[in-house]
């Protein structure tokens, strides 16, 4: 009898949940779950693509190690029964310090792609960056959600093409651009060299015996419009109709000649916010400030690039110093919690950039999933502001970390 009651007043079950997507995300606490459902579900050369770095993917892990490195010191009786993380950036008011990263060929993790990412990002009032290899177009995105809308600029070789572009975000009011820096050439990503990889995804032998065990992608991918660079749809650069293996796409097409002379001309074409993505020295941030660039966004494109390049955490004290307010300072790469947004905005970013955390998400469960991954950083900021006894984020300073050399 004892025992009937005991077990009685033990046993718990979860309601079932019958829709498959929210049972899916039920189980994912952190992005590193929504990883490990994203890599069960896309193809492996889908996965890897968007998972892997450059060489021996030592920046791609230094970015986040750099941030477990750090430590807080966290403060006490604090009052923070009410955490408010709302920040300004670019002039714009941000709920919580996250800009979603511009992500290329994003429809190869679900077919909604860039829609379903301005729209969760619209729904919280986050900007998000539509990547110049994006497979939604410029209007096609502004026509969703409501969060502003940056545009980023991989500046080709062709300059008639990149002034077109621009003036394109600008009829459809974005609100910034965001410009890459850090692609001079292409990074070898060697998990793509090896397979072959070419975008969109091609069907050989080993696609079709990978599409038959991700059936749900597969199913997807063969019902949807083709994957293609949007943006330059029937233009003579290649639209993406016919397969390419991004490195050679990216090597004949932008301008490894960019120099420090095109700020000026990009300033011509755009009177509105410029971002530079991927600052990677406090010298060239200094030099931003010097041009007059509203933001840098400390980054070694998540690893992508550059092999053994900074980690762009290890960057923010330093360049937050040496500029001195001229330049507001995002940092992206290797953000997978909230604890990693509240340090870098502690060492003194305005805000943090996070590209595979949602890329992830999308091919985990779609749009719900990346509402998902939002609102798991929203809710990592909140904890982890209240933890360390910071009620805002004016309130968030160094000494709450510990120094790291
Ligand atoms: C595109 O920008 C990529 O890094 O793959």
């Amino acid at each position: 009898m004892k025992t009937i009651d005991t077990l009685r007043s033990v046993l718990r079950f979860r309601p079932i949940e019958w829709d498959a997507t929210a049972r899916r995300l039920r189980g994912a606490a952190s992005v590193e779950d929504l990883r490990r459902i994203a890599k069960r579900r896309l193809p492996r050369g889908v996965f890897d693509y968007i998972d892997g770095g450059a060489e021996d993917e030592r920046s791609l892990a230094g970015n986040s190690s750099a941030f477990a490195r750090r430590t807080f010191q966290p403060r006490v009786l604090r009052q923070v029964g009410v955490v408010d993380p709302s920040t300004t950036l670019l002039g714009q008011r941000l709920p919580f310090p996250l800009v979603l990263a511009p992500t290329g060929f994003t429809r190869i993790a679900h077919p909604d792609g860039e829609l379903a990412v301005a729209r969760a990002a619209g729904r919280v009032g986050l900007p998000y960056a539509l990547s110049t290899l994006g497979t939604h177009s410029i209007e096609a995105l502004a026509a969703v959600g409501a969060g502003p809308k940056w545009f980023q600029v991989y500046v080709w070789r062709d300059r008639g093409l990149v002034a077109e572009l621009i003036a394109r975000a600008k009829a459809a009011d974005y609100a910034a651009i965001m410009v890459t820096v850090d692609t001079a050439v292409f990074g070898r990503r060697e998990r793509d060299v090896r397979r072959g990889y070419e975008l969109p995804p091609k069907i050989g032998l080993g696609t079709l015996v990978d599409g038959a065990v991700h059936p749900a992608w597969t199913w997807q991918f063969v019902r949807s419009d083709p994957i293609m660079f949007a943006n330059v749809t029937g233009r003579e650069v290649g639209d993406g109709s016919a397969a390419v293996s991004l490195a050679a796409y990216v090597n004949a097409q932008f301008d490894p000649d960019l120099s420090w002379d095109d700020v000026a001309w990009l300033r011509e074409q755009w009177d509105g916010p410029i971002v530079l993505k991927g600052i990677q020295t406090v010298a060239d941030a200094v030099l931003a400030a010097e041009h007059g660039i509203e933001a840098v966004a400390l980054s070694n494109h998540g690893g992508r690039q550059l092999d053994d390049a900074p980690a762009p955490i290890d960057l923010v004290a330093p360049v937050a110093q040496a500029v001195g307010g001229r330049v507001e300072i995002i940092c992206d790469g290797g953000v997978r919690r909230g604890s990693d947004i509240v340090k870098a905005v502690a060492l003194g970013a305005t805000a943090c950039m996070a590209g595979r955390a949602y890329f992830y998400a999308l091919g985990a469960a779609g749009e719900a999933g990346v509402d998902h991954v939002i609102e798991l950083l929203d809710s990592g900021v909140r904890r982890t502001m209240a933890l360390v006894g910071a009620g805002t984020v004016g309130e968030l300073t160094p000494e709450l970390v510990t120094p790291c050399d």
